[in-house]
């Protein structure tokens, strides 16, 4: 293959722009390369693209989406997704596929939530990172997407993210930050917004200084669709493909002529795109659809989140001669994935109607719709589902937000299910209380009016081709759930901390709610939610025990619990290890999860989790010293089933990573009283001058001054005295 010095600009720039929608520009003996979507399954379409670049793709499975995949909290099995994903991808000649999607989940109105994984980074960059690690050992590159702060799909293509740098640092950023040092992406793709006013695609903060110089990735850096405004800014700063091509190459080869555009610039980026090219996979080898598809079913009875099981009605009974109803168009027609650029065509799609049937025989069973996915009320449907309830032993109701309500390219305007669902479950429950509802939905749903009316609750999220046959496994016992939450669900959509300031206007949207994201806010100002983070029941009972947390050194710990199943069937559970900051000079969110262990135990079977907390476990972003930083001091490692669920805690005291700080006039009271050698000096002082025995409610008064104001109020000490005092600290740290 011809190398960059061979090529001539105008072939240079070419190749930094598409050749069509989903190829790279073919070149001289350079090939082109496909890179196509998507996150839970392949899209490659079948022709040319059509205008939106969606319709019509090739057959692929069609996974769980990431708001499924997350809620298994299970990276060994987001792992084989995306080794599907790529096998599938490569058997289809694609050189990179467009996803994970890592984006945080800042409210529940997000149009896309169904693409990303958590309101949490820690569990997003570690799901994603299994998903890239997938992906990538198919050989296929994998473009973690949308780099960054896309949060929203209002006005996503103009809109200005407004956040301040802590809560990028602890909030938007780290799962990126994550995967791009662990599983080392061949792709990063920006996203379409301004990040504090400047374009993702043009700003070399994000794509230079960040990502490749202090994150060190060494990969490509495409667009989101449409997403460069201007080409030569877009080089600039670090974006080396242009996706789909805009035809404004020559701005490119104008700009370097004219000596506005280095010309080492643009080979770097052609160097990145030539990688990429060398590293796309020559063969195309076979892959077999149906062993996916059983992958399909396995992981989405993993991913499915039973909420709520009232006089243990679930599992249902195969064997029984009950009748069931099952009554709601999802269960004849399920709804299994997002809309949108991710969606695949299927190789097939069970239904949980048929998957029950299977299981309990034709003769048990009676299905009605009960509603039109419309949302308009139909009194007959219902009237026809109530009457099937009413008759049967059990009423399994399919409910949950129809296509329509929620895709990428807009937002949600509230979390409600229609109301004619809503209106049936209540008629139905009126006549059967043993009510199980299944939810199918990729954003939060309120469920307070659910539950009120379900003996049980299964969350299924959106669940995958086979996530009917999966929701029966659940249902009937057949896998015991061990799904768990990746976002809170609150109680009303007024208690979300972004409520306020979700979507913005004008072009702009504040982050108001800072580092508050999620649980981070709800546990810190102890607000109900419906649901909490980490949250997911299971049809056995689960028990932690023998807590040990060592340092390991410096500022690490070693965590190390006991986890049993307590009850009398097998299953899976999810050990969460969270972080509390007992005191630190910055606000902080009460606890952050830093550590979890999905763990499958027999019935009596005790396991031991082991888990290592690094110091990233217990640092902020210090916005003073532009750094991460671990204050010394006490920290709470707790452990629990949820972020409200802690079984146990343990306290430990770690040094930091600090330097002692060099005391100086402004420092206050409270500082030199906490310095290790202010503190000592300053109190020999008080003490010689008569002054130690200072009432309490003084000092406290005292403890945010200045020392220096001591001197300037005439509280007792002269500039001489404060001279002498900064010597004598300052001899006792070098002493
Ligand atoms: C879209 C999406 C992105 C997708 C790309 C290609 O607009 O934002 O996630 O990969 O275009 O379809």
């Amino acid at each position: 293959m011809v190398d960059l010095g061979a090529l001539s600009l105008e072939q240079k720039a070419s190749l930094t722009s598409g050749g069509d929608f989903w190829h790279t520009q073919a070149v001289a003996d350079i090939p082109a390369v496909m890179l196509t979507d998507g996150p839970h399954g392949l899209r490659k379409q079948a022709t040319s693209a059509d205008a939106l670049g969606l319709g019509n793709s090739v057959p692929a499975t069609c996974f769980p989406p990431a708001v499924a995949l997350a809620s298994s909290w299970d990276e060994n099995l987001v792992d084989r997704v995306g080794a599907a994903v790529g096998a599938e991808a490569h058997a289809e000649n694609v050189a990179v596929v467009l996803g994970p999607g890592v984006n945080i989940k800042r409210s529940p109105l997000c149009g896309r939530n169904f693409e990303y994984f958590s309101e949490d980074p820690f569990l997003t960059g570690r799901l994603g990172a299994a998903l890239v690690h997938g992906l990538q050992s198919q050989g296929v590159g994998a473009s973690v997407k949308h780099f960054a702060v896309n949060n929203q799909e209002s006005d996503r293509m103009r809109v200005s993210a407004d956040v301040d740098e802590r809560t990028l640092r602890e909030i938007y950023l780290p799962a990126f930050e994550h995967i791009v040092r662990t599983a080392a992406p061949r792709t990063v793709m920006c996203s379409y917004n301004k990040i504090n006013g400047t374009y993702a695609s043009e700003n070399r903060w994000l794509l230079t200084e960040l990502l490749r110089d202090e994150w060190g990735f060494e990969g490509l850096v495409v667009s989101d669709w449409g997403a460069v405004n201007d080409r030569v800014a877009a080089l600039v700063a670090g974006l080396d493909l242009e996706m789909p091509p805009s035809g404004t190459d020559d701005e490119i080869v104008a700009a370097v002529r004219s000596g506005a555009l280095d010309e080492q610039v643009l080979d770097r980026a052609v160097a990145r795109v030539l990688d990429l090219v060398r590293s796309a996979p020559q063969d195309a080898p076979s892959c077999v659809a149906d062993e996916h598809h059983a992958l399909a079913r396995k992981v989405a009875a993993a991913c499915a989140v039973l909420l709520k099981n009232d006089g243990d009605l679930l599992p249902l009974d195969a064997e029984s001669a009950e009748t069931i109803a099952v009554i709601g168009e999802f269960a004849r027609t399920p709804r299994f994935q997002g809309a949108g650029s991710s969606q695949v065509t299927p190789t097939r799609v069970d239904t949980a109607l048929d998957a029950i049937t299977a299981v309990v025989g034709a003769e048990r069973v009676t299905f009605e719709p009960g509603f039109v996915l419309d949302g308009v009320r139909d009194a007959a449907l219902q009237g026809a589902a109530v009457k099937a309830a009413e008759g049967s032993h059990v009423a399994l109701l399919f409910l949950g937000l129809p296509p329509q309500d929620e895709s990428e390219g807009f937002d949600r305007r509230d979390v409600f299910l229609p109301a004619d669902q809503m209106l049936l479950l209540a008629a139905v429950h009126a006549v059967n209380p043993r009510t199980v509802v299944v939810l199918s939905n990729g954003g939060v749903v309120r469920t307070a009016g659910i539950e009120l009316h379900a003996a049980a609750l299964l969350e299924g999220w959106l669940l995958g081709q086979a996530g009917g046959s999966a929701t029966a496994d659940l249902l009937f016992g057949l896998t015991n759930p061990s799904g768990r939450l990746a976002e809170t669900i609150p109680e009303r959509l007024p208690d979300t901390p972004s409520f306020p300031y979700f979507p913005g206007g004008e072009q702009h949207s504040r982050y108001g709610e800072g580092i508050y994201v999620g649980y981070r806010y709800y546990d810190t100002v102890e607000h109900p939610v419906a649901f909490p983070f980490g949250f997911g029941l299971s049809y056995t009972e689960f028990e932690l025990s023998d807590l040990k947390v060592s340092i390991s050194d410096g500022n690490s710990a070693s965590v190390s619990v006991h986890v049993a199943n307590v009850g009398d069937r097998a299953g899976a559970t999810v050990v969460q290890v969270y972080v509390h900051d007992v005191a630190c000079r910055v606000d902080r969110p009460v606890h952050e999860l830093k550590g979890f262990a999905k763990a499958e135990l027999e019935p009596g079977e005790t396991h031991t989790v082991q888990l290592e907390l690094d110091p990233s476990s217990f640092a902020f972003w210090s916005v003073q010293a532009s750094r991460w930083v671990v204050e010394a001091g006490e920290f709470e490692i707790r452990v629990g089933f949820s972020s409200r669920e802690i079984e146990a805690t343990a306290r430990i005291t770690l040094p930091g990573d600090e330097p002692i700080p060099t005391l100086n006039p402004m420092s206050t009271i409270a500082e030199w009283l906490a310095h290790p050698s202010g503190g000592p000096v300053l109190m020999e002082a008080m003490k010689a001058a008569g002054a130690a025995g200072v009432p309490p409610e003084l000092v406290a008064m005292a403890a945010d001054m200045p020392i220096s104001k001591l001197v300037s109020f005439g509280f007792g000490l002269s500039q001489e005295q404060l001279d002498g005092l900064l010597e004598a600290a300052a001899a006792r740290v070098s002493g």
